[in-house]
């Protein structure tokens, strides 16, 4: 096949590849990042590269305007190469960090009563050896497993090659006296034998910290919390955008690029830098070596779980939607290739199903759903609504797939929560002129999730859309207007944003958010129908997941997100899922407590239930199609309204 030159105005040296090589592939050998945030499926237009010279075969043009073709451009997921080629890449979206992104938790303290020598798995034991003479001559191993056996009461210790190659040093640097860190109990096999994680020289004097580490592997967000396993203070919390943002946004982006060749491997190699660099900053910040740490529990949703693992995740997405597992068994940082003490545990809580994983089941241990005598409604709001009702006694659960219409993808100014990011708007209802809060102040450059809420909820509150999202071009507001994408509503006019361009909403993004919505109504109705509980009988509405942090219940009530229920019965409760990742780390009855949860859990199949589809198209309407299912809504629209008159 015929050779050609590929040289990418952003790399030094052209790259040669063969004739009908994509273009994100030629990147991929020249060492230029090229973002994906659709993971290559042609859907997002954001992988658009210049063709200075040379030739390509364009497989796909969605996306790209009648313009951008002839100024040259092309989508690098779809563009063949068939000619030596000069490639410019425009500047690719920096991920910024959110302002207070360090902050995972605002609160977070060990269990009433916590007390690591009956709770904690990992422990630390000091021995005396005796050493060997001419008159015993055992080994070193059989020496330690004896006072293993003496002075712990540990029968049977198993050891990995690595630590074995280590174990003569420590016992003769520490003169036979050593401390051994041994892992007692593991989740997959409680009568196992326990294993050794390391041998340090000397004693170790019992009141230095024993390092532990809870980790959330979020779509969108990494979070880490570093805790001190004999008193289960949290010593240091950071966070990181998950680094697989460039190459998908949302879970099946993910999958469509991780089933491409190398893809599940540069996933996960994006994912573990991620949590190589968490580890570091937070080791960093209290002074210690990431090797000082023997445990890393790990919470995150079954495609982030697989990826991480580097486990194929394409029967995720795939009817019948089936994971390759859902209870990981434990492993060893070395195995999963994290940057902890290299013989440290990881262990990986249980999910229940493919959009049910163990983000959720985190999340319910941490809310304290399963042991409220309370009906509760757990939701977390994401790409994946995912849903649990019930309280101690049952636990119900369902996932709809929202789209990534709230994370600011499918939208065509959407964005993420950063900073440029319109979070809140506010429209007059007489002008229909917008005033909107920007996150760090200055000029937008889009609107993030929150801010989309916002948006729709004050555009049919003050008329600019009707119940059916359709935008009101009769209105004498110049903001509402035909645009190359259609019908649109000018959020920012472009001499007040940071490109100069005017930030708008189309009908197209209105159609997408109102899916993204529907889909979370339809789910959490769905599954409480299916056990028979109206949802006005729920007395609690727990959100989970960190965007639920920023959702504004009475804007959320208003499109028909949130069902309309008095505001004191929510409770935002952020990040769950670390938070189950702390619990199951501090000790076996929290973990015990998430395998119990994880097997309680009855997951509801929403594409095999036939009143999903008619639950969806009804919540397609602002709020809903039956207005009595929100009468503080109905009774807040102005009775100019269309739509207020229509319901008389
Ligand atoms: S269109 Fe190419 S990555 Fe989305």
């Amino acid at each position: 096949m015929a050779e050609h030159l590929v040289k990418f105005d952003t790399s030094a040296a052209p790259v040669s590849v063969p004739s009908g090589t994509l273009i994100t592939e030629a990147a991929v050998q020249a060492g230029v990042d090229i973002n994906q945030p659709c993971g290559g499926q042609g859907r997002c237009g954001r992988c658009a590269v210049q063709i200075n010279a040379g030739n390509v075969r364009r497989r796909s043009v969605l996306r790209l305007s009648q313009t951008d073709i002839k100024s040259g451009y092309a989508l690098a997921c779809q563009s063949v190469v068939e000619g030596d080629v000069e490639i410019s890449v425009p500047p690719q979206e920096k991920i910024e960090r959110r302002l207070t992104t360090d902050r995972v938790v605002a609160e977070v303290r060990a269990p009433h009563g916590y007390n690591p020598t009956l709770a904690q798995t990992i422990t630390r034991i000091p021995l005396s050896i005796t050493p060997p003479d001419i008159d015993d001559q055992s080994d070193d191993w059989s020496r330690v497993q004896t006072v293993l056996r003496q002075q712990a009461g540990l029968n049977e210790v198993v050891v990995s090659i690595e630590t074995l190659r280590t174990i003569g040093n420590a016992l003769r640097a520490g003169d036979w006296q050593v401390t051994a860190v041994v892992d007692n109990v593991t989740w997959d096999c409680p009568g196992c034998p326990a294993r050794l994680i390391d041998l340090i020289p000397g004693h170790i004097p019992a009141d230095e910290p024993l390092w532990g580490v809870a980790i959330d592997i979020g779509t969108t967000t990494v979070s880490l919390l570093l805790v001190d396993l004999l008193t289960g203070e949290v010593r240091a919390q950071v966070a990181e955008y998950n680094g697989q943002i460039a190459r998908g946004e949302d879970v099946i982006s993910r999958i469509i690029y991780a089933a491409k060749d190398g893809g599940s491997r540069h996933l996960q190699q994006m994912v573990l830098e991620t949590i190589e660099e968490l580890i570091d900053r937070a080791s960093k910040r209290i002074k210690i070596k990431p090797t000082d740490i023997s445990k890393a529990t790990i919470s995150g949703n079954s495609t982030m779980i697989h990826l991480l693992l580097g486990i194929p995740a394409e029967s995720i997405r795939l009817t019948p939607f089936v994971t390759a597992v859902n209870h990981v068994p434990s492993l060893t940082a070395a195995e999963v290739g994290i940057g902890i003490h290299p013989n440290g545990t990881v262990d990986c809580l249980p999910g229940v199903a493919s959009y049910v994983g163990a983000d959720i089941t985190a999340g319910v241990l941490s809310s304290g759903l399963d042991d409220t005598k309370s009906l509760t409604l757990f939701m977390d709001v994401g790409t994946n609504g995912e849903t649990v009702l019930g309280s101690q006694e049952w636990l119900v659960t369902c996932a709809c797939s929202a789209g990534p219409a709230f994370e600011g993808a499918g939208v065509m100014h959407g964005m993420r929560a950063t900073k440029g990011a319109i979070e809140e708007v506010w429209i007059n209802g007489y002008t229909l002129e917008p005033t909107y809060r920007v996150i760090g102040g200055g000029k937008p450059r889009g609107v993030c999730g929150s801010g989309l809420i916002s948006l729709l909820a004050e555009m049919f509150m003050t008329g600019v859309v009707d119940k059916a999202g359709r935008l009101n071009l009769s209105s004498e507001s110049e903001r509402i207007r035909g645009g190359s994408h259609g019908r649109e509503y000018v959020v920012a006019w472009g001499t007040e944003t940071q490109d100069g361009k005017d930030i708008v909403i189309t009908h197209v993004d209105i159609d997408n958010l109102l899916r993204a919505k529907a889909a979370i109504y339809a789910g959490f109705s769905v599954l409480a129908k299916s056990v028979g509980v109206p949802l006005e009988s729920v007395e609690q509405v727990l959100i989970g997941g960190s965007f639920g942090k920023y959702i504004n219940v009475e804007k959320a009530i208003q499109i028909g997100l949130l069902p309309d229920m008095p505001w004191d019965k929510y409770k935002f409760l952020g990040n769950t899922s670390v938070l189950g990742a702390y619990y199951g780390l501090l000790g076996k009855d929290m973990r015990n407590r998430i395998s119990e949860i994880a097997q309680k859990m009855t997951y509801i199949e929403l594409s095999a239930d036939n009143t999903f589809y008619d639950a969806f198209m009804s919540a397609m309407f602002l709020p809903h199609t039956d207005l009595t299912n929100f009468p503080t809504v109905a009774g807040a629209l102005p009775a100019t309204s269309p739509d207020r008159r229509k319901e008389g």
